[in-house]
């Protein structure tokens, strides 16, 4: 069977206009600026309105019409759209279909949505890879676009000074010959033993959302905030070694590693972890916090547009998430 490379086309983002800072946290719960940015490398935060304007599909949209133009292409060259996000604007339709809609897309291209939380835009990632590589479809728009704000108790100071709302896509295709850029290696994992660590039970078929739930503030997202430091930190480190030995590459031939962006504490113990110097770490959770699927790819974007990532440099993408699911991508961008 004939099989394709992978040329990363476009990059996007969209970060909501409003900032809110540690010292702004410090009037809604009992904390400070110096705890959080100690503890985590979080000075801020950005939070969509609730007015409308800044739903999940609408950051998606704004960052997928940056990503067409890099590209150069039209929406309705995309063959698929995939949209990782555990924050989605409704329940149904899916918001890979709502963002279709919203990118006045003719074609019926396939809309699916990723529910792998922080993972979900690598999961994405390595999926529409496998599609593109085997000739079934030749252009896929991968999102990670999430507003935690909705989801996260504000009453919680172990959880809600972690959060922040943003989205990120990119548009791979098949690259043209003579190009050298390629996925080298993929892996998606899941660790479903692991799925108290991180969940939001109420709300579900299992037990609907009532009343006494909003009260009791029980129907919000809920972590367990140590145990996924440890795991996070062993897993990023095994996915990223497994795609490097699976390239056939070594730590050397690694320009960047773009990692979740959930704790700079959980950053720099993976890079030792996996013998890597942080200087190759991309890093911008100072002013986004962890926005679970939206962190790898606006990194990625950021990075891209500041130049530190150039065409033909070997990159990393690591992430992790509740599930406990993870995956990892080496690629030539
Ligand atoms: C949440 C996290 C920052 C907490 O850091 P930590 O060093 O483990 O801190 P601890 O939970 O041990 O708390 C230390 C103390 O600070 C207090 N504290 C917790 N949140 C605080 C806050 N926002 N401000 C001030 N103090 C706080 C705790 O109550 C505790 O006080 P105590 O010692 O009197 O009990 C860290 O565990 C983390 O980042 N975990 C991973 C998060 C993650 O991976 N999320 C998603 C992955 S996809």
């Amino acid at each position: 069977m004939k099989t394709y490379e992978i040329k990363v086309l476009g990059t996007g983002m969209y970060a909501p206009k409003k900032i809110v800072t540690n010292v702004d946290l410090e009037s809604i719960v009992e904390t400070n600026d110096q705890w959080i940015y100690e503890r985590t490398g979080i000075r801020q935060r950005h939070i969509s309105s609730t007015e409308g304007g800044e739903f999940p599909t609408d950051m998606a949209y704004h960052a997928t019409i940056d990503a067409l133009k890099a590209a150069n292409i039209e929406a309705n060259d995309i063959d698929l759209i995939l949209f990782g996000s555990c924050t989605p604007d409704v329940k149904l339709p899916n918001s890979a279909s709502i963002l279709q809609v919203k990118l006045g897309m003719t074609n019926n291209c396939a809309c699916l949505d990723i529910a792998a939380a922080c993972s979900g835009f690598v999961y994405g990632f390595n999926m529409a890879t496998a599609m593109i590589q085997t000739g079934m479809i030749k252009k896929a728009l991968i999102v990670g676009s999430e507003m935690l704000s909705r989801e996260v108790n504000w009453k919680d100071r172990n959880s809600c000074i972690l959060f922040g709302d943003g989205c990120g896509v990119a548009i791979i295709g098949r690259a043209e010959e003579g190009s050298e850029s390629k996925v080298y290696s993929s892996v998606l994992t899941a660790d479903g033993t692991g799925g108290e660590f991180f969940d939001q039970p109420i709300g579900g078929a299992v037990t609907p959302l009532t009343a006494s739930h909003i009260e009791e503030g029980s129907h919000f997202m809920q972590m367990k905030g140590k145990e996924m430091f440890k795991v996070a930190t062993r897993t990023l480190a095994e996915n990223a070694q497994k795609v490097i030995t699976e390239a056939g590459l070594s730590l050397e031939d690694i320009d960047w590693v773009v990692p979740h962006q959930a704790n700079i504490r959980i950053i720099e113990t993976t890079a030792k972890l996996i013998g890597i110097d942080m200087d190759k770490m991309i890093v911008n959770i100072q002013n986004y916090g962890n926005t679970s699927a939206a962190t790898v790819p606006i990194a990625f974007h950021e990075a891209i547009v500041e130049g530190k990532i150039k065409r033909g440099d070997i990159v990393l993408f690591d992430a992790f998430g509740a599930g406990l699911t993870a995956g990892a991508t080496l690629l030539k961008y």
